[in-house]
């Protein structure tokens, strides 16, 4: 059954239940190679899984219930199709009270990716998981949209230095606090390399990415405006994602507020829910303001970015040299 977290919806089953974590692949579409979190409301539900690592105390104390995933080592009590066949398990403590409540009348430990179809940006709402799943699976329960909106902080301790496999709702700045230095996995901010090996399973595969092209328009604010305008010109099928602060300016440029420039977390809560709309609007264009990668920030770009494969262009090239900027990126979009 698909259930709201206050990250994003999950999908979960039984996670000491192989059969039953299988049925959770197959209503996705999702690889096997690719491992769940096992969400608890209790720590005492980890007994006999998982050897909690020592510096992960401080973090559970600080940051659990809440949206931290860490890598702990496991047992052979953990099936293997949970964890892929790795020796680490991912465990959270979601703090949503529908999740909680949920896990508590289970009493067992519950296996839960994103409540999506593979290859979808992750469900923020329970309607966004009825499109991607309606006929596949048995129950969602509604509980609203989600509050942080991106998936939760994954953090592996288990591998020399702390290190942020995924960026989420706790943010580094949060983890450096607790742990003195934390690390970010390279491909967080830029595509997997040709023979890098990745840490995380989940960064091997294709993200989310709409129909149409996004390119980050990156520079000075009032750059990045004057370039918008430019580059959406007059296409119907063209638009833009801009902070709430721009979207007078950039009113007749088929604008989508992705909220307040100075609140990042604004931008996370809608970020999925705005992707979705963009395939269902038809767009085969669309060009984004890009956000300081300070707190959620980071979590916010890396989705983006990955939705973008990484495209950008500075604002001050489109505007020193708007036509053969728009030329090339059509050339290149049509290759
Ligand atoms: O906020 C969330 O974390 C949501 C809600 C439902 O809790 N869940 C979620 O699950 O986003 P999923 O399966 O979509 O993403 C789990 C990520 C994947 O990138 C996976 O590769 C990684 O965690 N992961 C899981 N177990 C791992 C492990 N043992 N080692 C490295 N990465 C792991
Ligand atoms: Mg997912």
């Amino acid at each position: 059954m698909a259930f709201p977290t206050e990250t994003v919806y999950g999908l979960g089953a039984n996670a000491l239940d192989a059969a039953a974590v299988a049925e959770i692949f197959s209503a996705k579409g999702r690889p096997a190679d690719n491992p769940l979190i096992m969400h608890i409301a209790d720590r005492a539900q980890l007994e006999g899984l998982v050897t909690v690592p020592d510096r992960a105390e401080m973090l559970l104390a600080r940051f659990w219930p809440g949206p931290l995933t860490l890598l702990m080592p496991r047992t052979e009590k953990v099936p293997d199709i949970v964890t892929a066949g790795l020796e680490t398990v991912a465990v959270r403590m979601p703090s949503h009270p529908v999740a909680l409540a949920l896990l508590r009348a289970c009493g067992v430990p519950v296996a839960a990716p994103s409540a999506n179809r593979s290859g979808k940006p992750s469900p923020t709402t329970a309607e966004h998981v009825l499109r991607d799943m309606d006929g596949r699976i048995p129950l969602i329960l509604d509980g609203g949209a989600c509050s942080v909106g991106v998936e939760s902080t994954v953090l592996d301790l288990c591998h020399g230095k702390p290190c942020i496999l995924r960026p989420g709702g706790v943010t580094r700045e949060m983890l450096t606090e607790v742990l003195g230095e934390v690390e970010v996995a390279g491909s967080v901010l830029r595509p997997l390399g040709k023979n890098e090996v990745a840490r995380s399973p989940g960064m091997r595969y294709r993200h989310y990415a709409p129909e149409g092209s996004i390119t980050l328009v990156t520079g000075a604010e009032g750059d990045v405006i004057r370039a918008l305008r430019l580059l959406a010109s007059d296409d119907r099928s063209t638009c833009i994602l801009c902070f709430s602060e721009h979207m007078e300016a950039l009113r007749d440029c088929r604008p989508h507020d992705l909220g307040s420039m100075h609140r990042p977390e604004e931008t996370a809560a809608r970020l999925f829910a705005i992707l979705r709309r963009l395939d269902d609007e038809g767009m085969t264009r669309i060009y984004s303001e890009a956000l300081d990668t300070g707190g959620v920030g980071l979590a916010v770009m890396n989705r983006l970015g990955r939705a973008a494969a990484f495209r950008s262009i500075a604002a001050s090239d489109v505007l020193s040299d708007p036509i053969c900027e728009s030329q090339s990126d059509r050339r290149s979009s049509h290759a």
